[in-house]
Formats: structure tokens, sequence, C-alpha cells
């Protein structure tokens, strides 16, 4: 279930770190790669080479010691994560996350780390109820973090109260529902364009735009993972297409909507993240343009709006757009709802640096063409692909 899957799992100085060999030995047995991060005090409770000897893998503590089977820089570790699980998290630990501080190598690496994040907090009940701690995990969850709550029991201090790590089952089944959702969208056919588009002007220079395909390769995956039958139109960009999609390489706006008709017809839903050019040279010059010392002029025309152009022929589809703005945001968002006959726009702000454009994580607004809008994030893209999936499954009911 979990095969193909890494989890990174980060162990601190709980009195519960002894449960996590059963998450650890639980999630490799579900066919996942596991590594495990411990924090110095997690080393005084359990010893790493039990951890390693469960994992089968070298366990890291320290920044700076040197590397053994496989590159132990901490961006390495949290660019392998596909889920990253702390677990115990103590409220020192906790507290560090949220406040940005990265000290050792496990806080240094769920800082570089983008994949979903999952917090299990266990302590003794009277630190879980510190209005401190319970900040920091509401920021957190803000932030788009799952917490998994401690349960109430006996506590390791022979106190009773909230505090106490599930049990290993309810951790993993936590992490299980995270990386692997439902088939819930079997039997969807659906179309996504993803990436820029490239304009020639002459055999060595085009314009295009920053888009990285990053949100529609993420739509593309988790679509792909619920059950649908994904068709990826797909302007140039630099990554892997998800394991499971039709993938159709584009160049050119045109060439984008010309794939886009080819599955139009048996597309149940179409969702357009491309950031397709709105303008091509008007004519393209056949040979490389020289420098003369006079500059150029180029004179362009309008690419055809792939969307407005499907949307004339809606039938039942549903259609969904992107919209990156720099102000007004619901206003222009219901606008080109209308416009392009969409069921709905996936509205963002460009211009900052943590969404939008090339950033891993995103914030948008869900935005009906009546108006009504829901904010989403700041989550990993994925998460975000899969609450405009959600959305989806909504309107069809
Ligand atoms: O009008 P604007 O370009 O802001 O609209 C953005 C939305 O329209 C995105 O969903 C984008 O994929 C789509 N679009 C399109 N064809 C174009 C330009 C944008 O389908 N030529």
């Amino acid at each position: 279930m979990l095969s193909g899957f890494t989890v990174v799992v980060g162990v601190t100085g709980g009195i519960a770190a002894y449960k996590t060999l059963e998450v650890v030995s639980r999630l490799r047995k579900l066919g996942a790669e596991v590594r495990v991060i411990m924090t110095e005090s997690a080393t005084r409770l359990v010893a790493p080479i039990t951890f390693q000897t469960i994992s089968n893998n070298p366990v890291v503590v320290h920044m700076f010691e040197e590397p053994k089977r496989w590159n132990v820089e901490h961006v390495a570790l949290a660019e392998a994560a596909d889920l990253f699980l702390v677990c115990p998290a103590t409220a020192n630990v906790i507290g560090k996350i949220y406040n940005g501080i990265a000290d050792d190598f496990l806080t240094t690496s769920i800082m570089a780390c983008t994949a979903s994040k999952l917090i299990c907090p266990a302590m003794n009940h009277n630190m879980y109820h510190n209005p401190v701690v319970q900040r920091n995990l509401e920021g957190l969850r803000q932030l788009g973090y799952h917490i998994l709550e401690p349960e109430s029991g006996r506590l390791a201090s022979g106190a009773t109260g909230k505090g106490r790590l599930p049990d290993p089952e309810s951790i993993v089944r936590e992490v299980v529902s995270i990386l692997v959702p439902e088939r819930d969208l079997e039997g969807l056919k659906i179309l996504i364009t993803a990436g820029p588009t490239r304009e020639w002007i002459d055999p060595v220079r085009y314009i295009s735009n920053p888009s990285t395909g990053k949100m529609g390769y993420a739509l593309a995956a988790a679509a792909a993972r619920r059950g649908a039958t994904v068709y990826l139109v797909s302007g140039p960009v630099a990554l892997e297409a998800p394991a499971g999609v039709i993938l159709r390489k584009v160049e050119t706006t045109q060439q984008m909507l010309d794939a886009c008709l080819e599955f139009y017809t048996e597309s149940d839903v179409v969702i357009g993240a491309a950031a397709p050019g709105d303008f091509h040279p008007e004519r393209i010059s056949g040979q490389k343009i020289k420098k003369s010392g006079a500059g150029i002029q180029l004179t362009f025309r309008e690419t055809p709006d792939i969307l407005k152009t499907l949307g004339q022929d809606k039938a039942n589809k549903i259609l969904v757009g992107f919209a990156a703005e720099t102000e007004n945001i619901v206003e222009n968002a219901v606008q080109k709802a209308k416009q392009k006959n969409l069921d709905f726009v996936c509205a963002n702000q460009v211009g900052l640096s943590d969404r939008g454009f090339g950033s891993d994580s995103n914030v948008i607004s869900i935005v009906m063409p009546d108006g009504s809008h829901r904010e989403i994030g700041p989550a990993p893209k994925y998460e975000i692909a899969m609450a405009i999936l959600d959305k989806v499954k909504s309107i069809i009911g």
C-alpha cells in the first residue's frame, strides 16, 4: 500500500519514543521506505541502532556526521520525503518548528521539506494544555501541517489526562490516509493543462513565462492516485510525468488547444492549470534575426483562449480555471468564470514569494461564479490539488 513512498520519521525525546519503533515497523511492512532522524535526547531513550535495524536505513542524529550510505545532507532527506512524520513530537520541537528554529538535523530537515507533514504531539497533560503549546499547534495547523491529537488516558508520569501518543496502528492509518487517498474518482476522465507555452520569434528565441507546471502536475498526480483517467497536456517543464497519466507534450498555445480538443469530447472534467502565452509574434522569422544596431520591433497577435474555446461547447462537463492576480482577486476571478463559462476558478495572488509560480506551496481561493469563495492553504501544492478535486467531486455529486 505504501510502496514507492518515502516516509521520513523524526523521533524526539518523549518517553513514547519506543512506540515509534512499532510505527516504523508497520510502515515498512506496508512497503514504505523509512528514514529516521532522531534528536539527541531521543537517543537517550531508544538507541539509534534499534531504529536503524527496524528501518533498514542509517539513522541520522547530528548535522555534521560523515555520510555513510547516502547523502545525509538535510536537504536530500527533506526532498526524498513524501511525508515527514514527527513522532512523538515534544512541546520543544513543536515550538521550534512553529517559530522557525532549525538548530539540529531534525528541525533543519523539516524546514527544508515541502512535502506533507504529520505531527504527533505526546507530552504531560499540563504541558499539552499550556496555551503556548496550543498556540504553536494551531499555528502549525494553519500552515497546513497535519496534527494527530494525542489521546486521553494514563500518562507516563502516572497522572491521567490528554497527552498520550495514539497507538501505532492509528498513527499508521493517519499516514496512509494522507498518502493514499481512496480511489473515489474512478471512471472519471480529467483533462489537465500544465506549464508555460513558448511562442517562437525566430529559430533561437521565444517568449514564455515562469510557470513551472508544479500545480498542474500535482493535480495530475492526485487525480491519477484517486483513480481518474488523466490526460495531461503540458508545455515545456522540467518535471517527470506522474505515474499512470497520459501525457501529451506541446510547445505553443495553439498546439495546447489542438491537443486539448483531441481529448475534450471524452473528458468529464477540464482543469486549466497551464499558463498559456496570450500573444504570439505575428510572424516567425525563418532565420535568426541579426543585430543591426537599430533594435527590432515585433508585432504580436492574440493566441486562442483554450478554456474559453472549450467553454463554448461545455455540455455537462465541469470546467475549472486558474487566475493569477495581483489585486481584486475575487472580483477578477468571478469575471473570468463568467467570461469562460467555468464552474469555478482557483485564484491566487502572484507577486508573493511563498506562493504561485515556481513555489512548492500555495494559497488559493476557490471562487464560484456567484462570488462565494473559500481559501485553501498555505499548503503543499499536492494538498491544494486534493482540495480542488474534492470541489470537483462535490459539484458532480
Ligand atoms: O485570462 P487569463 O489568462 O487570466 O485566465 C487564466 C486561465 O485561463 C487559466 O486557467 C489558464 O489555463 C487559461 N487560459 C487558457 N488559454 C489561454 C490563456 C489562459 O485556457 N490562452
